[in-house]
């Protein structure tokens, strides 16, 4: 089974990805952190993230070994990232290792933003979670204080409407929804909230019943 979780930044899907697997016993791979290994490969080296061809390079010497690194979470790497994510043979070069994931048995679930519509277009399931940028710039800071980094609300917005904007309008896979997707919008929902709502949806489109 493979399961597709779609969404711009701090939607939910991160977390509601992690639980599905975790609960259905599938593998989990947050696509999220390729494009800020390959961001943070650029700027350890001193290369700019709108430089092609080192991006490039990056993505094909791309080492998941250090996907739990807690510096690919630092804003500077998030922006780059979104910045390399836009060059069309980056994605190129990325697909091959997403793919491949996706097809590690007994199944996966895979969290990004071009899943449901390029990586995995034939998944069993696909979820696309929204929330309005306000409760997802709230969410982010709680986040960002909670590692001990300084977040104004403002600014983090600022930088989650920059990010949207720039992943949706890029013509290399932009951020949207399949039009086989179920719309998730976790706004108003707790995190268990949210997850046992993303349950309901697999399981009806597993059994092919109606949402409750
Ligand atoms: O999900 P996360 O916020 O960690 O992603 C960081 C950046 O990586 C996104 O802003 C986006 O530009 C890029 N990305 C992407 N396609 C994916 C996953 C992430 O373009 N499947």
């Amino acid at each position: 089974m493979i399961i597709a979780i779609d969404g711009p930044a701090a939607s939910g899907k991160g977390t509601i990805a992690k639980q599905i697997a975790s609960v259905y016993g599938l593998h989990h791979l947050d696509t999220g952190l390729i494009y800020r290994a390959v961001a943070k490969a650029l700027l350890d080296a001193g290369r700019s993230p709108e430089n092609a061809e080192a991006a490039l390079a990056a993505a094909i010497a791309l080492d998941p070994a250090k996907f739990g690194e807690p510096a690919l979470k630092t804003q500077k790497v998030t922006e780059a990232a979104s910045v390399v994510a836009a060059i069309p043979e980056v994605r190129q070069a990325l697909m091959n290792y997403q793919r491949a994931f996706a097809t590690k048995s007994p199944g996966a679930v895979l969290d990004g933003r071009d899943i449901g519509t390029v990586i995995a277009p034939g998944a069993d399931v696909k979820l696309f979670v929204v929330a309005t940028p306000q409760v997802r710039a709230a969410r982010r800071v709680l986040e960002l204080r909670a590692r001990g980094e300084d977040a104004d609300e403002n600014a983090v917005l600022a930088d989650l409407l920059r990010r949207d904007e720039r992943d949706s309008r890029r013509s290399a896979a932009p951020l949207k929804a399949a039009p086989d997707a179920h719309l998730l919008d976790t706004t108003h929902l707790s995190i268990d909230a949210a997850f046992r709502a993303a349950v309901d949806i697999i399981e009806a489109a597993r059994t092919g019943r109606k949402r409750r």
